[in-house]
């Protein structure tokens, strides 16, 4: 059963030929890091028509890598959200006229539900009930899934989400767009010792990023104009730590209040170094981690055509209000 899958929910632009949900024929991935750059962070308007003009180039593409035709397709899977609007509408369009002009069926997909499929793109055996955590550049969200097509959100975030976080910290220590990445470069130079921050502490399944960011605001302004390398590269260190051990903390209490045997870590941030060597530790023996591989950590069409291919059929209509 051969899945096309189209995502189009932020600034990746990516189309993708999955094989029974599970093994990836292609997965052709734009960033539009070098559109937003300037903005110094996504301009939804922008990304929405930049997605338009890729689309095209990157289908054919992702045909020829597959080595598929059209015909050979059982079914189209596009993300319906979460997302901006104006982003999704053009993937949903898109899907839509292919899906009537190819005769072939489509489904609506859940981008969450898609981090969390990356993770058994890279493991055929992989299977439900699992616990996992999403921590992208809009949600922190610990989810149990019993089942396919079936989540539940049993932590999430009270305000910003750990990509968020990062990308803000790193505009901070005037690191570049996109900063998640640039913070984790800069945190590989530095002691996380020499410049504590607090680790945000909140009752039961919560995570709150906020406090942690004021803290690394007041830090930089003490420090003003006699700011060092040096100081940068150990705050770096520091508020990644603090994200980090927090996001662990809960998946960790998670595990202890409900036992599984998979756990898995996805989203753009699980391709943080520190998040993936900790994160093995802090499960330990207890269950079996799987964190995709890089390129499936970050947006990319394959993970959407798994979600579409096990989660269930839903319209391929934009939903606006969609969480999970
Ligand atoms: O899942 P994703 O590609 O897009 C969303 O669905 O939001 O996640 C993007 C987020 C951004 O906030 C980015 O800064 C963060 O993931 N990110 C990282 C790293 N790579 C990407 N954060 C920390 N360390 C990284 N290595
Ligand atoms: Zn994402």
């Amino acid at each position: 059963m051969l899945t096309l899958g189209i995502e189009t929910s932020c600034d990746e632009t990516s189309v993708a030929v999955v094989e029974d949900g599970r093994r990836v024929l292609s997965n052709v991935i734009h960033s539009q890091v070098d559109v937003h750059r300037e903005f110094g962070g996504v301009v939804p308007e922008l990304a929405a028509r930049d997605h338009l003009k890729r689309l095209p180039q990157l289908l054919e593409l992702a045909l020829e890598k597959a080595n598929v035709q059209p015909a050979d397709l059982d079914q189209l899977a596009v993300t319906r959200g979460p997302g901006l609007v104006g982003c999704l509408l053009v993937g949903v369009g898109v899907a839509e006229g292919l899906a009537v002009a190819w005769g072939k069926p489509l489904t609506g997909a859940n981008h969450l539900w898609g981090h969390i499929y990356a993770a058994m793109l890279g493991r055929p055996d992989l299977e439900p009930p699992l616990l996992g955590l999403v921590v992208s550049g809009a949600h922190s969200d610990l989810v149990r899934m019993p089942a396919h097509g079936r989540f539940e959100v049993i932590g999430r975030t009270r305000d910003d989400a750990a990509g968020e976080a990062f990308d803000k910290a790193a505009r901070m220590l005037g690191l570049g767009f996109p900063g998640g990445p640039a913070l984790d470069r800069l945190a590989r130079q530095g002691d996380p010792g020499r410049q504590p921050l607090p680790k945000p502490s909140l009752p039961g399944l919560e995570y709150s990023f906020s406090g942690v960011k004021t803290a690394l605001l007041y830090r930089l302004r003490d420090l003003g104009e006699s700011v060092t390398e040096q100081d940068r590269a150990d705050l770096a260190a520091s508020f990644e730590q603090s994200v980090v051990e927090s996001l662990l903390e809960k998946l960790d209490h998670a595990l202890e209040l409900a036992p599984v045997t998979e756990v898995v870590v996805a989203g753009g941030v699980a391709a943080n170094t520190l998040l993936r060597r900790r994160a093995a530790e802090v499960v330990g023996t207890r269950a079996r981690l799987t964190m995709p591989a890089l390129e499936l950590c970050t947006d990319n069409a394959a993970m959407i055509a798994a979600a579409g291919y096990y989660g269930g059929r839903f319209p391929a209509e934009v939903d606006p209000s969609l969480s999970w």
